[in-house]
């Protein structure tokens, strides 16, 4: 592997070099295969997902923040934050082009054209309307319906500020995805935490103190995560109707997540909440979506809403304070329109990854433990406590706790280091490979780690032989 230090990661070297020029980039014995690479063909209906696409030097979290953050000499993959590795479907990237050959970036009109159904950026609310009813079923999206905002995040915020009064409980099957914690935090929100239960190597909720914590009348919403980040989970139509008939009866609002909707395995069927045939349910529940997550365009910031009561979405929108972005707008209309193919493609490409991963792991890494193969999301869920016995990481951390932590942003005190934070720091120094620490993720996260496997195979293969190789020295 080449010394980080020596060769050029920073954006300007990255951009004069290209994303397939290995002479400015840092790169591993896997990633030098990059700077052979042409781009990305489309040979016979064919997108490439094998060839590795180099992301280092673009200031990426998800490579750049690992190398940063780790202080990594050297990385043989990114395995954090959920976005893709892979080059972007050339259609988004074609009317990027086309949009940017204009040069003037002003406020885009949106808001009133939303509610009059008509009018600019009409392509936009048709593309979602249109993609939700062919591929999901979801016929219960309209114009007047819609929120935009440019995350997830910035729609959950005003839906918990309209019905989650400040000091309440939030509802959540856990572990859930870490950043929940955040949108609890920011709200002055509390997390109810109903500990899911490993049944038969998969995730099930525990309906018995699922209903007694939504039955708690401190508890005005429930954040529902479908398919589930990270433990993978896929629910089916049983599970989510008696989810939000416990909701309705305990009067607790459902905030049901589904930006992980297209990520579902061969066998799984992913249900939008929507759908579930109860109109009192669905009436009291809201969708958070985005094309953000099926075709990583994270970095373009847009995503939407939308909410079957006309009152309950009449609330939300009353806070929803996100402006809306041009290039995200752009972005997400030009996939729905023409990326249908790539996204089909790329789904079964990460199936394949799943379904590799979790057999590599079975097989070659005894510190490791996997469950089932994730029904859905490019996420695993790797129970590491073996290892961490292995390390000491309980004895590692409560040592980096005698010393001076940095102040949290969030809180404004001293962060408080996890034996799941020095199993992630073990990865990055033994492996070079960096994922994000179950703990993180709330009740039941600890022992953990959430390994992203949206790459190529061969970045795949090279990171989990280099986790293989590093935990066999331990042995
Ligand atoms: C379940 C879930 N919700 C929301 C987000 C973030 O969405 P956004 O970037 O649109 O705020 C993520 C990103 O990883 C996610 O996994």
């Amino acid at each position: 592997m080449e010394d980080l230090k020596k060769t050029g990661t920073d954006r300007r070297s990255f951009l004069m070099g290209g994303a397939r020029s290995a002479s400015v980039l840092a790169l591993g014995p896997l990633l030098a295969s990059v700077g052979a690479a042409k781009a990305a063909p489309m040979a016979g209906g064919k997108y490439d997902f094998d060839t590795p696409y180099n992301r280092i030097g673009t200031d990426c979290v998800k490579w750049d923040g690992a190398i940063r953050d780790e202080k990594m000499p050297k990385i043989v993959a990114g395995m954090g934050i959920a976005d893709m590795d892979f080059e972007c479907v050339p259609v988004v990237t074609e009317a990027l082009q086309k949009r940017v050959s204009h040069h003037n970036w002003g406020y885009e009109l949106l808001d009133i054209d939303l509610l009059l159904g008509n009018g600019g950026n009409s392509g936009f609310v048709k593309g979602i309307i249109d993609w939700n009813r062919k591929h999901y079923g979801i016929t219960n999206i309209t114009p007047a319906n819609l929120g935009v905002t440019t995350g997830v995040h910035s729609g959950i915020m005003p839906a918990l500020r309209a019905f989650a009064p400040p000091g309440s409980k939030v509802l959540m099957a856990t572990p859930i995805y870490n950043a929940f914690y955040f949108d609890l935090y920011g709200s002055k929100l509390v997390a109810n935490e109903s500990l899911m239960k490993v049944v038969n190597g998969r995730y099930e909720i525990d309906w018995a103190d699922f209903e007694k914590r939504a039955s708690d009348p401190n508890t005005k919403t429930t954040i529902l995560c479908n398919p589930h980040n990270p433990v993978g989970r896929v629910w089916s139509k049983e599970e989510l109707l008696r989810y939000g008939q416990i909701c309705l009866k305990h009067n607790v609002k459902v905030l049901s997540d589904e930006i992980h909707c297209d990520f579902v395995g061969k066998g799984q069927k992913y249900t939008p909440f929507a759908t579930i045939g109860d109109k009192k349910v669905v009436d009291n529940s809201i969708t958070f979506k985005a094309a953000s997550k099926t075709f990583s365009l994270a970095g373009l910031k847009c995503a939407w809403f939308f909410a079957t009561d006309p009152e309950v979405f009449k609330q939300v929108q009353f806070w929803n304070r996100s402006e809306v972005s041009t290039l995200g707008i752009v972005s997400s209309e030009a996939a729905y329109a023409g990326g249908e193919a790539w996204m089909t493609q790329c789904v079964d490409y990460i199936d394949g990854n799943q379904a590799f991963a979790n057999d590599y792991i079975k097989k070659n890494i005894p510190l490791i433990k996997v469950g089932n193969k994730p029904e859905g999301t490019y996420l695993a869920w790797l129970d590491v406590s073996p290892l961490a016995e292995k390390i000491g990481a309980k004895k590692l951390a409560d040592a980096e706790n005698q010393k001076k932590q940095p102040n949290n942003p969030l809180t404004g005190k001293p962060n408080v280091v996890s034996s799941d934070d020095m199993v992630g720091h073990w990865f990055a120094k033994n492996a070079y490979v960096q994922m994000n620490p179950g703990l993180s993720y709330g009740l039941g996260g600890l022992n953990h780690m959430r390994m992203n496997v949206a790459t190529s195979r061969k970045t795949l293969t090279a990171a989990l032989d280099s986790i293989a190789a590093a935990t066999k020295k331990l042995a």
